[in-house]
């Protein structure tokens, strides 16, 4: 955050002096009663509102509601008076972000303000990545704002205005049929007619002939009836079919006249039925290698590939894991009314870092498991299936993830999650411990940049971490040990 303003709310001038002091590292503002805050909110937008409960005309109650009632309102910590439990719970009802009982110590008002920020500055960047998903919407149900993602977009664009054969090809997940589907939409001359899909694999060959060009009566034992296949049925649309590799030698031969006559023969029928129909082909498979392995006719091959779009697995283009795992998290919590409302940055880090076999299914299905599990507003990497959790964050990820996340804030409601411990000064080296071990995490255990990343000196950091006890559980890897000798 650029230069954080703060604006507190107290009418009691000597309080205000005192937090103002405090806080002297922020840009302070200062109002005596609601009233005046009102403009002073409308005027600077402050990025943290302290809202003492006691105030002359509109009560500190009265206005929170009234502040958590509006859009975008910045979080408020409400100062309470001592032993008023009660009222404090109040305010976290009505929406106050945390509360502070007067008296307070500075280094306390200090530590609730910071995060306060941190976490309201994270809420920013979760609704940046939000807004940046709505520009995101590639074509149809296609998400990504990749290079390559975007090539795969231009190239659907340019198939959809023609009626050219397309062999689209990819892992498992990687969302071929979401391009087929793309591509029967956008074709303007062909998207009132119906878009049909066969999956080649799912069937034995015969049953798969009759699906596709369909039978006459008596055509064989059970064909009760004349019955349409899937390529009459796709006349004027699109007929996509998915698996192509798996298809049996006989039926592929059958396919290939389809594709040169363009006219189709039910079985048992005796004359030909033209069809105007778009083919699609989707396969997982190495073609090339079937076609080797003469499992596969290579002229039928040319045929169904005369465009070919190749998509990429999930792993080649990282940088749209956050906008895709972001929109499948809106869509579950929707889903199943959940409160989860953010990927914490851990969190996201390792989704990023993950390798992903099963590509955007994988990540699909990871978040909907992790949401139902997250307990929290906020989805933590310990919420992530096992196998995401088990690769290191790499420095490729940590620099993807900063180029998406700028401020590179960290989740700090997620530090607060600590015992309240009677000991103020305990509870502060708690949150000491937590907030180091959390950096260092993110550098990957290199001393250096976390002595960066918080501002301190490297040797005042590592003394830190002597003083925590924290030298010996935190296993510094060689690779960060050589960057920190340098
Ligand atoms: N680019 C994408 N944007 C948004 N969602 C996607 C994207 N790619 C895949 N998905 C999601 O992944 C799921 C799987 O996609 P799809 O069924 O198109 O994959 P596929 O390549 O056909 O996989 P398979 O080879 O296993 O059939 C989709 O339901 C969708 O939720
Ligand atoms: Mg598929």
């Amino acid at each position: 955050m650029a230069d954080p303003k703060i604006l507190i709310i107290d009418d009691e001038e000597a309080a205000r002096y005192g937090m103002v002091r405090a806080l002297k590292n922020y840009s302070v503002i200062e109002a005596a009663s609601a009233e005046e805050a009102r403009k002073e909110v409308a005027h600077t937008r402050p990025h943290l509102i302290l809202l003492d409960i006691n105030l002359p005309g509109t009560s500190g109650l009265d206005y929170l509601r009234e502040l958590a009632g509006t859009e975008d309102a910045p979080p408020v910590i409400m100062i309470t008076a001592h032993g008023s439990e009660r009222t404090a719970v109040e305010a976290i009802k009505a929406g106050a972000y945390d509360y502070l009982p007067k008296p307070f110590e500075v280094d306390e008002l200090r530590l609730v303000v910071k995060n306060a920020l941190e976490a309201s500055s994270l809420r920013r960047e979760n609704e940046k990545l939000r807004a940046e998903l709505k520009a995101a919407r590639g074509v149809g149900e296609l998400l990504g704002t990749s290079e390559q993602m975007r090539r795969i977009y231009d190239l659907i664009a340019k198939v959809a205005t023609t009626d050219v054969t397309v062999l689209i090809c990819g892992e498992s997940g990687t969302g071929k049929e979401l391009v087929a589907h793309a591509i029967h939409e956008q074709s303007a001359h062909r998207r009132n007619g119906d878009f049909i899909a066969m999956n080649c694999a799912a069937l034995p060959s015969d049953l798969i002939e009759s699906e596709l060009f369909g039978h006459e009566k008596g055509a064989f034992t059970g064909a009760a009836g004349q019955r349409k296949g899937k390529f009459e049925l796709a006349h004027g649309g699109t007929i996509f079919l998915d698996e192509i590799g798996d298809m049996s030698p006989n039926t592929q031969a059958k396919l290939l006249r389809v594709l040169e006559d363009r006219k189709i023969e039910r079985l048992g029928g005796s004359h030909s039925i033209p069809v105007d129909v778009r083919v699609i082909s989707a396969t997982n498979r190495d073609l090339a290698a079937s076609i080797a392995a003469e499992k596969f006719r290579s002229d039928l091959y040319y045929r169904l590939r005369v465009v070919e779009i190749d998509l990429p697995p999930l792993r080649e283009r990282r940088e749209d894991i956050p906008l895709l795992a972001e929109n499948f998290r809106r869509a579950y919590a929707e889903k199943y009314h959940l409160r989860c409302a953010e990927i914490g940055a851990d969190a996201m880090k390792q989704l990023v870092t993950y390798d992903w076999p099963g590509n955007v299914r994988e990540l699909r299905n990871a978040i909907e498991r992790s949401l139902v599990l997250c307990e929290g507003r906020s989805l933590r990497a310990e919420d992530l299936p096992e196998e995401v959790n088990s690769e290191r964050v790499t420095e490729r990820s940590g620099e993807i993830f900063k180029r998406i996340s700028p401020s590179n804030t960290i989740d700090a409601t997620e530090l607060l999650e600590i015992p309240y411990l009677t000991d103020f000064r305990e509870a502060r080296r708690e949150f000491e411990r937590a907030y180091i071990e959390r950096v260092l995490h993110e550098t990957g255990g290199n001393v250096t940049r976390a002595a960066e990343r918080v501002g301190m000196h490297r040797q005042s950091l590592q003394q830190k971490l002597k003083d925590l006890g924290l030298t010996r559980r935190y296993v510094i890897t060689e690779e960060a040990q050589e960057s920190d000798d340098e």
